[in-house]
This record gives structure tokens, sequence and C-alpha cells, in this order.
């Protein structure tokens, strides 16, 4: 992986292919190589940049409180720092989508589109707010093996947790390998996160909306509602797939990326 040091941490990302830039943004708490099988296939037709957030996978440590408007900062400098300055393409999952939110609010102008995959664009109940400030204590106390019992069921698909038991063993690693401070660090961001629903009906460019089928974090009628509020927005649901719906039908997902891609570069009517 490469590194840029940004905002005074290292971001770590993976740089690959030529072309327009697509940049991935994982959720929470995972790092780019959830996008392992985009990067592969999407980097035969642009630039893919897969970059692992402030506090997770290979990027510098960070603490505290880490807000989704710090991480949209992180990738804005990124891409700064590597002399990109056209419009990109920002595909964000989940914690990543709160993230390409936020880099919306901030930097439109330098967006071409998005793609919002199995995220939301409402902010957290009170309750749900406090949950994840316990969570984040529970935690520092006990490391993020916490997190699993209570995660796992709800990132998968039912075929997935029955079908593809190395791809939930994968995952389960994944959040293990996570950094105590930064999960903790990221649960208050996005606890304090703002509402993004008064946004959708400003933003400019094509937004692909993509959820899985059974998706228990982010359900498709809830997706739905704010893919029509965005005035380019499609939603597409990918069946047998739950919140990682990328990671569990890369094939199905890859091709409606590719579709949305290709789509971006045919000349305006
Ligand atoms: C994620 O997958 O990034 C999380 O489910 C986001 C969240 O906790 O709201």
């Amino acid at each position: 992986m490469e590194k840029r040091s940004v905002g005074g941490v290292d971001l770590a990302f993976v740089d690959r292919g030529r072309g327009p830039v697509l940049l991935l943004v994982h959720g929470f708490p995972l790092d780019h190589s959830m996008w392992a099988a985009q990067i592969e296939d999407l980097s035969q037709l642009c630039r893919v940049i897969a970059v692992d957030l402030r506090g997770f996978g290979q990027s510098g440590p960070c603490a505290g409180t880490l807000t989704t408007e710090q991480m949209a900062d992180d990738l804005a400098a990124l891409l700064d720092a590597l002399a990109i300055a056209r419009p990109i393409t920002l595909a964000g999952l989940s914690m990543g989508g709160y993230v390409a939110m936020a880099f919306c609010r901030e930097y439109a102008a330098r967006l071409r589109a998005l793609v919002l995959c199995d995220t939301r664009a409402g902010c957290d109940s009170p309750e749900a707010a406090q949950n994840r400030r316990e969570t984040a204590q529970r935690i520092l106390a006990e490391g993020p093996r916490v997190l699993l019992e209570g995660m796992i069921p709800k990132l998968f698909a039912p075929a997935t947790l029955r079908d593809k038991p190395q791809l939930v063993t994968m995952v389960e690693q994944m959040i293990l390998r996570a950094d105590p401070p930064a999960m903790a660090a990221a649960l208050l961001g996005m606890a304090e996160r703002p509402d993004s629903t008064p946004l959708l009906s400003q933003i400019r460019c094509p937004v692909l909306v993509l959820v899985g089928e059974h998706d228990a974090i982010s359900p498709p009628a809830e997706m739905r509602v704010m893919a029509e509020a965005i005035p380019a927005g499609q939603l597409v649901e990918i069946p047998e797939a739950g919140h990682l719906c990328p990671m569990e039908q890369p094939e199905a997902a890859g091709a409606v990326l590719k579709r949305f891609l290709a789509a971006l570069t045919e000349p305006r009517p």
C-alpha cells in the first residue's frame, strides 16, 4: 500500500488502474480490503483508489472523536496530495456513505458522481447515539470482540451466513484486527453526525444507491426513500446480499458499478 501524510496522519491506500478516479471508502470497523473484488475488477476501466480511513487498516492511529467531516477532509487532502483536481466518483459503504455525504456537503464541486452503498441519510436517534457511546466505552475496556456477537448476523444475508463461511470469518478477523481507540473514536463521531436528509435534494451529480436485498442495518425500503429524494438518484437492489453487498455478491455489484461508471463517460445529451 502507498501512504501519504495528510492532516497530521499517514493515510494508507491502494491506487490501481488509469483514467477517471473512483475513490472507495470502507464501512465500520473495516478497511480497504473489503473492496478487494472491486479493486481488481474496476481498475480495468478506471483508476481505483481504496483508502484506509484514519485509525483503520494500515493508516495512522486516531483517538478521541473521529467525525465524518474529519474523514471527508482527509479524503479531500489525499486527493490534493495526489494532485487529483478533476471531479471524482466517490463510493462509500455504510459509515463510508456517511463520509461520502459529508464530502458532498463540503466538496460538491469535486464530485463527478456518488455511490451510496448500504447506508442511510438520517442521523442517530438519541437512543442509538447513547448506545454507540456505551459501545465505545466497552470496546475501549474489552476490545473489538464485544462487537462480534451482535454485529455479524446483521452484516450478512442468510445465504451468505449459510454458504460463505470463509467470507464471514474474513470479516470477523478484520473486525478483531481493528484498533479499539479508532473504533471508539468513529462510534463517537457517528453518534454526532448531522442529518443528511436535507442534503439529498441538493445533490447535483448522478448517484447510484446500492443495497443488499437483506440489508438489516440500512434496509432497501429506507434506501429507496433516499434514492427518490436525490434528483439524479437510481436505486439498485442486489439479491442474496445483506449489509456488505459488494463483498457478498461481488459479481452482481461489480456489474452494476461498471454500468454506472460506463454511463458517466458517455457524452452528455
Ligand atoms: C457500517 O457498516 O459502517 C456501520 O453499520 C455504520 C453504522 O454503525 O451506522
